[in-house]
């Protein structure tokens, strides 16, 4: 398994992270799998918002807590977003259909992956949030050749 740290930030603020969730948009450009962990308020759903919006998002993006994901129609192409923070089993995943979603054509950016090890499958991209204080890390791992590729074009 591809799993190298390739970069770290510290992110002072809130702000930061969209930007920083902007600049991965304008990288991830074609289909893949992205984990976000780290804990409860970390900034993951922050992470998603800054990537949603750079993508043409101009609405609202809240953290699908009680429906475990939500799609976004863009330019690009299909965008879902996971949490997975509630599930229950994960055959309530395969219940949902699963394996439509996780599609070599889509785009899945996923909280609390670890909450469906064994059914969601593996991801090109892992990122690592932490708290510094009031303040965060984020590391990112490439876990997939694919994503390899877009974390050498991060500067
Ligand atoms: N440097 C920072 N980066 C990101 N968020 C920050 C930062 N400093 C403060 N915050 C605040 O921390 C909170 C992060 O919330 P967010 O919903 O993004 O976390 P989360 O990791 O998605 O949590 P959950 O596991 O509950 O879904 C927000 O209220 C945000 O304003
Ligand atoms: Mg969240």
């Amino acid at each position: 398994m591809v799993s190298e740290i390739k970069k770290s930030w510290h992110i002072a603020t809130a702000k930061q992270m969209e930007a920083l969730g902007a600049t991965f948009a304008s990288v991830i450009t074609d289909s893949g799998v992205i984990f976000l962990h780290g804990p409860l308020g970390a900034g993951k759903t922050t992470w998603v918002r800054g990537f949603l919006h750079a993508r043409g998002h101009t609405g609202a993006v809240k953290s699908p807590t009680y429906t475990l994901v939500e799609s976004y129609l863009l330019a690009d192409g299909l965008v879902h977003h996971f949490d997975l923070y509630r599930l229950g089993d994960p055959e309530e995943l395969e219940y949902m259909g699963i394996r439509d979603y996780f599609s070599d054509d889509m785009l899945c950016l996923v909280e609390w992956p670890e909450r469906g090890a064994g059914v969601i499958g593996r991801a090109d991209i892992e990122l690592t949030l932490s708290y510094r204080g009031s303040e965060r890390e984020l590391m990112v791992y490439a876990t997939s050749e694919k994503g390899r590729k877009i974390i050498l074009q991060m500067k």
